[in-house]
């Protein structure tokens, strides 16, 4: 494949402005520098630089963000920065086209924290966030009021929202103390856990996603920042099984 084409996939602007970076010396290839824009190199497993950054060739684009309170999810924000400015630019014009960039894979609010997916693989975006498929998403739920045994078996009951025409349930909920509950839900309504959660009577003061499927949020991955997400990691989320952990109640019951 021509470089200015492997620079054009991957978002670094039209071919003619990849050509001029290469041809103005911007583009090394295995730490030489490339200055022919028709060189051919074989794109799978490339690493190249554009103005001393790295940058390895992704025929799609899956990645992990870590977001912060403080931004939307949104393209189009109203009040708040846009998550997508918290990636630098190839990812937000690959592509091309009136969908270019990646897409987050569902929503946080704007005050949630944590795991968020985005990719620019429609077949992955539709999977991960179709209700058919029930990828667990575990969320660390810090309450206003001490929870109590029954609020947590109600949540694990299924309550109403006015949204659902039956009673929505959660997958599997575990106190850490008596105000930080680990809920696991495989929907993504609107608001999900907060409305859960009022409407047992409690109120959510943070939430932060620690889980979706099998990829947990670690410490690698600071507030703000992003990863690319390996191939085994995209395989096991592709793969991911409904429900991955027991439901338990506080009084160690399960729901059922
Ligand atoms: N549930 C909510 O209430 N808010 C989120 O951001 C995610 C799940």
């Amino acid at each position: 494949m021509h470089l200015q084409d492997i620079l054009f996939s991957q978002g670094f602007g039209t071919r003619r402005v990849c050509a001029g970076l290469i041809q103005q010396g911007l583009v090394e290839v295995g730490g030489c520098l490339v200055q022919d824009a028709l060189a051919d190199f074989e794109p799978h497993g490339l690493i190249f630089k554009v103005q001393g950054v790295a940058w390895p060739y992704q025929e799609r684009a899956y990645l992990m963000l870590h977001k912060p309170a403080g931004y939307e999810c949104s393209q189009k924000p109203g009040m708040y920065p846009s998550i997508y400015t918290l990636l630098p630019g190839p990812l937000r014009t690959r592509g091309g086209g009136a969908a270019a960039g990646v897409q987050s894979v569902g929503r946080l609010d704007q005050d949630t924290t944590g795991l968020l997916l985005l990719s620019d693989d429609g077949k992955f975006i539709h999977r991960m966030s179709s209700p058919r498929h029930h990828v667990p998403k575990r969320y660390e739920v810090i309450t206003k009021h001490p929870l109590d045994a029954t609020q947590v078996e109600r949540l694990l009951a299924g309550v109403v929202l006015d949204d659902s025409p039956v009673p929505v349930r959660a997958a599997a909920a575990e106190f850490v103390s008596d105000r930080h509950l680990q809920l696991t839900l495989t929907e993504g309504k609107y608001h999900q856990v907060k409305r859960m959660v009022a409407a047992v009577g409690n109120r959510v003061e943070a939430l932060h996603r620690s889980r979706i499927g099998p990829l947990v949020l670690g410490g690698d991955v600071p507030p703000g920042s992003w990863r690319w997400l390996s191939a085994a990691e995209v395989a096991a989320l592709s793969s991911a099984q409904p429900v991955v952990e027991a439901r338990v109640c506080p009084s160690g019951l399960t729901a059922d």
